[in-house]
Parts: C-alpha cells; structure tokens; sequence
C-alpha cells in the first residue's frame, strides 16, 4: 500500500495524509481581492510563493515588505492562527532591476525569487522585460552570485509565434542561451504546459526545476472548447493538446525532485472573463488540493503526490518541509458556481462539476 494512503476499512472512505503542501506559485492580488482569497489557500499550505504582478507590479524589496505586511494583515483579519501560513515574497524583474536590489531581497530574507515576465506575455506583463540577455546581465550575475532563483513565464511574445508553440520556442530562444550564460544560477521554469518543457527540464544541467498546476494535469485544450467557448479555462500558458497533459503528468508523479506544486490560482472577476476580451487566469486556489490528489488518484499515483507537493520544492528553495499534515479524504464535493470576490464574483474552475476528494476537517 502506497506510504500516506489509507485503504478503505468498512465504511470509513480512503483517505491520503501528506506533510503540508507549499504552493510554489500563486496570484493573491491586493485590498478586497485579496481578503476574499487568502483563506483558500491558507487552509491547505503551509507557505506560498507570491507572485508580484500587481498594478503597480512589486519591484523593490520595500514593496515586497509592504505587500508581505497586507498579506499578513489579511490572513489575521479573516481569522487565519498566527504562524499557519508564510507568504514567500518575489519581485518583478524589469530591464531596469539593480543587481542592489537583488542584494537588499536576499538580506531581507524574504524574498524568495524574481519573476521574469516578457513583456507582454500576460496579465500585468506590460512592465515586464524586453530583452533578458541585452537589459538584465548584471541583475542575473547577481541573482546567480547570491542564489536568488529566477522565476520564468517560459513564453515568447513574438507574435509570429504560433500560441501553442510558444513554450517551446521559448526554450530555444531563452533558457537554452540562459543556461549557457548563467550555469549556476537556479531557475524555476513556472507553469510547464508541454511535453517539450518536459524533457527539457528532465535533461536541463544545472539547477533547474519546474511547477506544474493542477488545470494543466487534468484538462487537455478541448475543454476550452467543450460545448462553446469556456473562458474559465482560458489561462497562460493556455491549456495543450491530450499528449502535452500526458508528459506533464508523467513528471508530476514520477517523484522527481525537478517537478513540484504550483497552482498559478489566479482570481479574475466572473464579468472580466466572460466578455469581449476576457481576462487569463483560472481561479482554482480553493479546490487545489482536491484536484491534485484526483490527478494523481487517476493515474495510480497517489503514493508520490507528498515528493510533489511538500518535498521537491521546499528542497529546491533551500526551506525546511513544512512541519504538521495535511489529510484528504475520498468523499464527493460539488465546485460551485462562484464565490464572493471582493464585490463581485469568481468562477472556480469545474464549477458545477463534481469531485471525488475532499479536504478533510481538521
Ligand atoms: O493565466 C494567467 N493568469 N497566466 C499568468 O501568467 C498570469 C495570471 C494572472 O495574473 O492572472
Ligand atoms: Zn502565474
């Protein structure tokens, strides 16, 4: 019987215990957003790496810090025990970052990465970097001399580029000449949506990982499409073809340290999403770990969801696992159709859709 996982015993449904997951990427955003979100993602993991894509996007560690305080604010106003969940802060990487700053985010202690963004690659990604190898050579030095990990949106911009194949020009035209420039400089390749990123963070020398979200292991490019056009399942990197979920969740459970947990929750507002022009982004920070466990649960794997999600990453990020469990249990819960943001409301992923696992009360 695979370690964590209990077998039914009569009527007492399965069961699997982990040590605390850590999501190693997540979107909480700021002020009323924020408030509604933060127990969603408290409840399950012990730490969280948070993205720094506001407007204004976080850029100094003094921004981090402030952003740290709100975060911190929140978890107490929404009645979160103090200590139970450490946000893990990141800055946004601009062509114009100081290797200084780099410096004053490590001795802060509480940075813990910095996110590129291409320009114009994402949400709020306007500010984001135009050329890494020409603009952000010193920065890089520096992130490399002291151990601050580069967080990568691994997507061109280049609007040539067919949208699915981004990930994997981006290989060729980024992480390849990266790697070759910064050996030794630790790079988490974010959200991996294709069989491509796959191999290459497989085969990668040096210090290199990956996160993988839950969307990305359960749905193929076909649900965007399911019946009509569903844009609660339109995020970026967007969902890929049936063989690319294939490759993804053969490195999710093969219980390799290179591939660990990374929601890549990110709330947008129902009517921001269902319109015109709708926003990218899926908000799956409440459900998260109930998808996790049907992924793996599905594919026999349920033995090496705890490597994944509460050992790889905290090793990759040079952090102690988290101390205490977590335990989900196989009893059906519905999704629902939305849930209170700030004024307004998000649509979960698979609102409506029934899942097999649930978190189990403490
Ligand atoms: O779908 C996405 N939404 N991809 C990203 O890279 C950013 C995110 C967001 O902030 O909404
Ligand atoms: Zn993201």
């Amino acid at each position: 019987m695979p370690r964590g996982v209990a077998q039914s015993l009569g009527r007492e449904p399965r069961t699997v215990t982990l040590v605390r997951p850590d999501d190693w990427h997540l979107h909480l955003r700021d002020g009323a957003v924020l408030q509604s979100v933060i127990l969603d993602s408290a409840r399950q993991f012990g730490r969280a790496i948070i993205m720094p894509n506001l407007k204004p996007p976080v850029l100094t560690t003094a921004d981090a810090q402030a952003y740290r305080d709100r975060i911190l604010a929140a978890l107490r106003q929404a009645g979160a025990p103090a200590g139970s969940f450490e946000p893990l802060m990141t800055l946004y990487l601009t062509d114009r970052t100081a290797p200084d700053e780099i410096r004053r985010a490590k001795d802060s202690g509480l940075v813990h990465g910095v996110k590129l963004y291409p320009a114009g690659a994402t949400t709020h990604s306007d500010a984001g970097v135009t050329d890494l190898l020409r603009h952000c050579r010193a920065t890089l030095d520096a992130m490399q001399d002291c151990g601050m990990p580069l967080l990568v949106h691994g997507e061109v911009t280049d609007p040539e580029v067919d949208l699915f194949d981004r990930e994997a020009v981006f290989i060729d035209r980024v992480m390849l000449p990266l790697r070759q420039a910064y050996p030794a400089l630790k790079v988490v390749f974010e959200h991996l949506t294709t069989a491509e990123g796959v191999a290459y963070v497989r085969e990668a020398p040096g210090p290199v990982a990956a996160t993988i979200t839950a969307h990305h292991l359960l749905y193929n490019r076909n649900a965007l499409f399911k019946g009509g056009l569903r844009p609660h399942w339109y995020c970026l990197p967007v969902l890929k073809r049936e063989r690319h979920r294939l490759a993804l969740l053969d490195a999710a459970t093969s219980g390799e340290a290179r591939f660990f947990l990374g929601t890549d929750s990110a709330p947008h507002a129902k009517g921001a999403k269902e319109q015109d022009c709708g926003c990218a982004g899926c908000y799956t920070a409440r459900h998260a770990m109930a998808l996790y466990v049907s992924a793996f649960d599905a594919a026999g794997r349920l033995d090496r969801l705890e490597a994944f999600a509460s050992l790889n990453g905290p090793a990759f990020y040079g952090l102690p696992p988290n101390a205490g469990t977590l335990t989900l249990e196989q009893v059906p819960e519905q999704i629902p159709a939305s849930l209170p943001l700030a004024d307004a409301e998000v649509v979960p992923l698979a609102a409506g859709e029934s899942l097999a696992w649930r978190l189990r009360a403490e």
